[in-house]
């Protein structure tokens, strides 16, 4: 009766409503079935991460991303079944464990009337019974089994298909193959409900440089800046950075990833605040560079415009379906923006300034602030990227960045995310005043 009663209350808690937004059922079932298209005689096997292994020590669980792209499913511990001939997809939840669920909360179990609404899946299942339905629906007499298997070490998947091995649960006729490329090819063209949590990310990020620009001053170290920039994106609905914040005055502005944020600005110099954040699991990613009394010297002003100038001409060259953001192709953005800064301006020495632009211009962005897909495919509709050219010369503490993200629209238009921020030295100096 007690544990009924235990039971109950979980079903009741179970179906609370989340702070984080999740898109309609429809737009998920939508990418397994567009995923099971290119499965052949394959069947998709796919293993959310237990508790344990999901666990980040700062912000908690976190689901591994191509299998939120799949389901919506934040919970750890589920699985995940595909077969496209004929199309059968089961989401497989644990088995209620009550003791753990005295720490984690009360989770959804596979026996809840409301497991279908909520998941949108016509078929869910206890995962104890995944060995006797992949068994059902695996084809013969050839298989292709599709899961998480990375080259380079364990993944949520390793350990429950090792089991499944030992199970008898693949014939021998059975070939293993790694699924991240086909959903990294998938999860490159954005729909419009991804794109709309980015920009939501993106919003916030934004108004969180504003609040950095109003605020930035000498003597304040660059934590509280960073400290800030995160209070003001997570108070508009962000729940955690979407990386480490960078925040890097003088000399640290030259250092790419640091995120020690340990300085403290001086009049005369620069900061670099690479900073955004992450809005129901779709991550933003700003760079701006501030003088930090406000006024930019000569010399960093014609750095600064140097930059911007590279990232005008890259936008100015952007063509949907041809434009690339990888190194080496001919209609790459990056070479724009590289060729840019190497005939514009010369270091201390009369040299070219190639050779501080010591970074790639550009990285796709969405479940992951590098998101996967191939940089060397021509943009199309529904890609979103960053656009981020800098400079760095350590001799002279002089480190500038401006990043922006983008969109590749409806019809080859290039959409800027984040373009209510200001840019311009110019506007960047009134924001400061
Ligand atoms: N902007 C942070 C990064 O690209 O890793």
């Amino acid at each position: 009766m007690r544990r009924k009663l235990f039971v109950t209350l979980l079903l009741l808690l179970a179906t609370a409503v989340s702070a984080f937004e999740r898109q309609p059922n429809a737009d998920y079932r939508a990418r397994r079935q567009r995923l099971a298209a290119q499965l052949g005689n394959g069947v998709l096997v796919l293993f959310a991460p237990t508790e344990a292994e999901g666990q980040n020590a700062t912000s908690g669980f976190r689901q591994n991303e191509d299998f939120y792209y799949l389901t919506g499913w934040r919970e750890p511990g589920a699985a995940l079944l595909v077969a496209p001939k004929p199309y059968t997809e089961i989401l497989f939840l644990p088995a209620h464990n009550a003791s753990q669920e005295r720490w984690t909360g009360p989770k959804l179990g596979a026996e809840s009337p409301d497991a279908r609404k909520q998941t949108g899946f016509d078929h869910i299942d206890v995962l104890d019974h995944l060995r006797d339905e992949l068994v059902r629906v695996l084809p013969s007499p050839q298989a292709t089994v599709y899961s998480d298997i990375s080259d380079s070490g364990a993944t949520a998947s390793t350990i429950p298909l090792a089991w499944l091995r030992r199970a008898n649960a693949f014939p021998n006729y059975t070939s293993m193959r790694d699924v991240s490329s086909i959903v990294g090819a998938l999860r490159l063209s954005k729909d419009g409900g991804e794109i709309a949590f980015i920009r939501k990310a993106t919003d916030a990020s934004v108004e969180a440089h504003k609040a950095a620009m109003r605020a930035a001053k000498p003597g304040m170290t660059e934590n509280e800046l960073a400290a800030l920039m995160r209070y003001e994106f997570e108070k508009r609905g962000c729940e955690v950075p979407a990386y480490a914040p960078i925040v890097g005055s003088g000399y640290n502005s030259t250092v790419l990833h640091y995120s020690e944020n340990s300085g403290t600005l001086a009049a005369g110099d620069l900061v670099v605040l690479d900073v955004a954040g992450e809005y129901s699991y779709y991550a933003s990613d700003i760079t701006r560079t501030l003088p930090v009394n406000g006024k930019f010297t000569p010399r960093q002003r014609e750095i600064y415009d140097i930059v911007l100038g590279a990232q005008r001409a890259a936008i100015d060259a952007f063509k949907a379906g041809s434009s690339t953001i990888g190194r080496t192709s001919e209609s790459s953005l990056y070479k724009v923006a590289y060729d840019y800064i190497n005939t514009h301006g010369k270091d201390a020495h009369g040299q070219p300034l190639g050779q501080y632009f010591i970074h790639g211009l550009s990285h796709y962005v969405g479940l992951e602030v590098h998101d996967s897909g191939d940089t060397a495919k021509p943009l199309e509709p529904g890609a979103v990227f960053t656009i981020e050219p800098g400079i760095y010369i350590p001799e002279e503490r002089l480190g500038v960045r401006i990043e922006d993200i983008f969109m590749v629209g409806v019809g080859g238009t290039l959409v800027e995310l984040s373009a209510g921020l200001p840019k311009t030295a110019e506007d960047v100096e009134n924001a400061m005043k």
